[in-house]
């Protein structure tokens, strides 16, 4: 009895290793979340690009998921937080929601969400992280190889700015008046530049966009490496 289950185990363990890609070897993210509550990650694959895991999932506390792309990629990454989902993904979530479904497919998420911005190109790598579209979760991006603050390095913020959020953009809960996002202090992109609000952000999150043309060296990251780790609530350092 237990040899048949080690036996097992070790079989499993073998095909394990075999079926799932790795990470440093093709093209994708993982996707951790650090925080202390659910997320559920929605990724918007840009038009020319399939969907993949079909656009959302659901991620505990201290887990994280493996994403691959089978080729060049290009997209949008945030949390959807707040959510409840039936056994079919039918459902809705507080903040970041796109839609009734679990699976955002090719759909976008609801502002305001911090969203990750990557595009895995042939020649150059893209990432960002950007408030432009408000807050909800803290996230950064970086690839698996580039250390903290090279040009392959880690971008997007640690700082919760929900805590910090001016009390005209907050979002509250609606069950607990907590606040749950920050709204973007941009009613108008086009016309959106540097403001009180946005000076705020950058205080706190230098390497994200805070506003429409903001000017942070991160938005062309020429990152040879095609792995990403995006984490939800990182340490902050
Ligand atoms: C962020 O990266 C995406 C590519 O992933 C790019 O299209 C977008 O222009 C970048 N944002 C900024 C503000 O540079
Ligand atoms: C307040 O409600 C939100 C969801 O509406 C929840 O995520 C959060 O944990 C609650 N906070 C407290 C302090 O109960
Ligand atoms: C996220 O959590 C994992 C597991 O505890 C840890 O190894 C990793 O350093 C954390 N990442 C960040 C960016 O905080």
């Amino acid at each position: 009895m237990l040899r048949s289950f080690f036996t097992n185990f070790l079989a499993l363990f073998i095909l394990f290793q075999i079926s799932v890609p790795k990470p440093w070897a093709s093209a994708g993210l993982t996707i951790a979340n650090n925080c202390s509550y659910p997320v559920w990650p929605g990724i918007q694959s840009s038009p020319q690009y399939p969907v993949v895991a079909r656009g959302g999932f659901f991620l505990p506390p201290n887990s994280e998921q493996w994403v691959g792309f089978s080729d060049l990629w290009s997209g949008r990454i945030w949390g959807r937080l707040g959510c409840n989902f039936d056994a079919a993904g039918r459902g809705k979530c507080i903040t970041g929601d796109c839609g009734s479904s679990l699976y955002c497919n090719k759909l976008s998420g609801v502002p305001p969400a911090t969203i990750v911005s990557l595009s895995i190109q042939d020649d150059q790598q893209y990432y960002n992280v950007s408030f432009v579209n408000g807050y909800n979760v803290p996230i950064t991006i970086k690839s698996f190889t580039g250390p903290d603050d090279s040009k392959c390095g880690i971008v997007g913020c640690t700082k919760d700015l929900n805590t910090v959020c001016p009390a005209a953009l907050q979002v509250r809960s609606a069950d607990n008046e907590s606040v749950v996002a920050c709204k973007s202090p941009c009613e108008n992109a086009k016309t959106c530049g540097p403001n009180k609000y946005s000076r705020l952000f950058k205080k706190y999150c230098p390497k994200a966009y805070t506003y429409t043309f903001d000017k942070t060296p991160s938005s062309v990251v020429p990152c040879a490496n095609v792995g990403y780790v995006i984490t939800f609530c990182p340490k902050n350092k």
